[in-house]
């Protein structure tokens, strides 16, 4: 069918945009308007109308087609031409209207919007800049400040603050093409207003807003070249902005950062889309049962009831229930205070607290957040398999531990299920559904609908120690600890992991996880543990003299006098009598040593099937791991590195340790066919 369609109504032209699903700015659709706009000129109506199909206006331009030859028309010069027509122009926008969709709707003359629709600039998300007027055009109907806020942040904005910014003109009542119609009616036979040709906007000092940016930068370009574009509107004439605008475009068009953030967006998308799951229906799921109400059954709580789900919690003893219910009363306080948290009374309604097992015998699904050790998992599971009922899915948060001996603690194991949510819960956005061997596939169906549901983004894992995320962070962090125990400081190593980009480094993750949980891992694990595996002993230094991290108040850091924490000259000598080793590291070794082992086992997580494709891991290190979003996650940074550079560097690090470091068989594989983590995405495996 023809993306783009035109109906004559009266005295108005009405060109529909109809490209499912968004309706993006593909090359047809541009070609489409762009002959829909010249035979309405030519044609007896008065006024045009632009609307979007479905459910919304217009989602952007077709981002699958960045990176490859641009096709004509060109967006830039289709806004031209309906900013040029000599007949009224009204664009009604309904559901969504982001980047060059509403870039669209800046080149028409008057523009109407329907209550809730979301109005954006997200161009800097995706490492690019408005670049078909954005930054001209909204200037001049905002002024400077608010335009250079919207674009530079990317965040959408709502009819109403749309309409008091003066992006908008009116607000429409129901339904869209209703409204617009009678708004093209009123204004037909008038005289065109052209955003273009409005007064520049006046100048402002915007050097705080560039201050903020720059602090949050964290390595990425496009905000800040955003800025500099959006700042040309008040001081070049509209046409030479429109240029500088798209000279900056091309020119982030073509970095590595443009391409990460595609990737991450596209990635995003594609973990949802699980081998074996397609077409399976969901169980359905309105009441969840969550066992163990400490940091993470309280979050977890906590998240099911702002989505508007039933939950039963049982703890041990009153005292337990008495601190999730206060844990879980602060987190819907603070959801209140964002505007997230409508009916409060009706969500606490909906929790119930509970110390026996029979109050779930009605949920649909339970999640089991106890401690993390095998024989109370086990324990609790039989507990859930007597009292639950038939069909519903049984789950456990463990970070570690093997879900397929939980499973067989039960007589139901096609019924259980890993569901590793993130600390804290109610706010990280990622969830591992990890699959057991006998997990059915409408188990794992139902784990991608509760996160859909919870409004996270599900990555499917497979059962090994660790799962996805967690295994890979111990490949990493034990790259640190090396690197601690020959030498380096903690610190050098954060500042130079914050250089790349991730948020903290891993000596500030110990201190806010806690320098317990590292030590509780290590006994765990030191029974199997090889005779050539390297223990951080100045973390067990740290842990037995007390410093247990943020929680203590000191660990790594000092957090006695600045919540941030400051270098501690104790700690520096505690950790150098534990060190082995008095070799230098230059902040690049750092990085190059850190990445080779996040990315060697990433390898091997995908060589086992742990993870689906490289994707999924890019997206479980993007969410949970706080990698940096602009170099699209480890598997894509590397193809972008170069894989054999890589690769290069392990077998260099292995001469000094070949225990640790043992090159990965599928990025041996992959390097020998020159072949990339991406052609894995689409193809099958190495
Ligand atoms: N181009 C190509 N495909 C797109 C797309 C786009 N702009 N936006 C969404 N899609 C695809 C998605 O990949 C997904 O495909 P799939 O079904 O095969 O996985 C499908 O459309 C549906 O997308 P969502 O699952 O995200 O649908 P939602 O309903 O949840 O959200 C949305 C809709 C809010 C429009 C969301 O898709 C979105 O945020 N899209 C990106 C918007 C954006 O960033 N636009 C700016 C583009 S850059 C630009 O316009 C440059 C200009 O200045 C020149
Ligand atoms: P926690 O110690 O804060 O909470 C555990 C809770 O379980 C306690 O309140 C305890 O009273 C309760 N409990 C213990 N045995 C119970 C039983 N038999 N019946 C009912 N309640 C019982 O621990 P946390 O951090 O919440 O971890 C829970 C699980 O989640 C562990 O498996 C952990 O590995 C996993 N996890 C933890 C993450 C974190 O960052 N803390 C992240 C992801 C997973």
């Amino acid at each position: 069918m023809d993306p783009v369609r035109t109906e004559i109504e009266g005295r108005v032209a009405v060109v529909t945009i109809d490209n499912p699903p968004v309706n993006a700015l593909s090359a047809a659709v541009r070609a489409g308007l762009a002959a829909a706009i010249a035979d309405a000129e030519r044609g007896p109506a008065e006024a045009i109308l632009i609307l979007g199909a479905g459910r919304l206006f217009i989602g952007g331009a077709d981002i699958s087609e960045f990176g490859k030859p641009p096709v004509e028309p060109f967006l830039p010069d289709v806004i031209a031409a309906i900013e040029a027509c000599p007949k009224p122009v009204v664009a009604a926008i309904h559901g969504t209207s982001l980047g060059g969709g509403l870039e669209v709707a800046l080149g028409c003359h008057y523009r109407l919007a329907m209550p809730g629709t979301k109005l954006g600039l997200p161009e800097v998300t995706l490492g690019i800049l408005p670049g078909s007027g954005g930054t001209q055009r909204t200037p001049r109907l905002t002024g400077l400040r608010a335009a250079a806020e919207m674009i530079t942040g990317g965040r959408p904005v709502g009819a109403e603050a749309a309409r008091e910014m003066g992006l908008i003109d009116r607000i429409g009542e129901g339904e869209v093409r209703t409204a617009g119609l009678a708004y093209a009616e009123e204004l037909a036979g008038s005289a065109p207003r052209p955003t273009g040709g409005m007064a520049a906007p006046e100048a402002e000092d915007l050097s705080d807003l560039r201050k903020t940016l720059q602090a949050r930068a964290r390595g990425q370009v496009a905000p800040l070249v955003a800025l500099e574009a959006v700042e040309t509107s008040a001081r070049l004439p509209f046409a030479d902005g429109l240029a500088e605008e798209r000279r900056l475009f091309h020119h982030l068009m073509e970095t590595p950062q443009r391409a990460g953030l595609i990737h991450a967006f596209f990635a995003e998308r594609a973990v949802a889309k699980v081998p074996g799951i397609k077409g399976v229906a969901p169980r359905d799921i309105g009441h969840v049962g969550i066992v163990g109400g400490g940091t993470m059954g309280s979050g977890i709580a906590t998240a099911a009831l702002l989505s508007g789900l039933r939950v039963t919690l049982v703890e041990r003893d009153t005292d337990a229930l008495d601190r999730a219910r206060a844990t879980i009363g602060k987190n819907l306080d603070a959801a209140e205070k964002r505007g997230k948290l409508k009916d409060r009374a009706a969500v606490e309604g909906a929790l119930t607290l509970a110390l026996d097992y029979d109050a779930l015998s009605e949920a649909d699904l339970a999640v089991e957040a106890v401690f993390e050790a095998m024989d109370v998992k086990r324990e609790v599971f039989a507990a859930l398999d007597a009292a639950m009922r038939p069909g519903a899915v049984l789950a456990t948060n463990t970070s570690y531990l093997d879900v397929n001996e939980i499973a067989a603690a039960t007589s139901r194991p096609a019924d259980v299920i890993g569901l590793h949510f993130f600390s804290p819960a109610h706010v990280m956005k990622l969830l591992e559904v990890v699959v057991a061997d006998e997990t059915a596939p409408d188990v794992v169906a139902t784990g991608f609908a509760l996160a859909k549901r919870l409004g996270k983004i599900a990555v499917r894992a497979g059962v090994c120690d660790g799962f996805i995320g967690n295994r890979i962070l111990s490949a990493y962090r034990a790259a640190a600890d090396h690197m601690v125990l020959d030498g380096a400081s903690p610190y050098q190593v954060d500042r130079a992991i914050r250089g790349f980009g991730f948020p903290m480094g891993p000596y500030q993750v110990s201190d806010l996880a806690g320098l317990d949980i590292g030590f509780m891992t290590r006994e765990r694990k030191a029974a199997t543990a090889h005779p050539k595996d390297r223990r951080p002993v100045f973390a067990d230094a740290l842990y037995h003299a007390g410093q247990l991290g943020r929680k203590a108040g000191r660990g790594y850091y000092d957090y006695s006098d600045d919540p941030k924490g400051r270098e501690d000259p104790e700690v520096a000598r505690i950790v150098a009598e534990a060190q082995e080793g008095q070799r230098a590291f230059t902040d690049e070794e750092i990085v190059r040593r850190y990445m080779a082992a996040m990315v060697n086992e990433s390898a091997r997580v995908v060589d086992e099937g742990i993870a689906a494709r490289p994707l999924d891991v890019d997206v479980v290190l993007l969410h949970g791991y706080g990698f940096p979003r602009h170099r699209g996650g480890p598997m894509h940074w590397a193809d972008a590195e170069g894989m054999d550079r890589i690769l290069a560097d392990i077998r260099a690090f292995a001469e000094e340790d070949d225990h640790f470091w043992r090159p990965a068989p599928l990025l041996e594989r992959l390097v020998a066919e020159g072949r990339t983590f991406a052609d894995l995405n689409t193809g099958g495996r190495a």
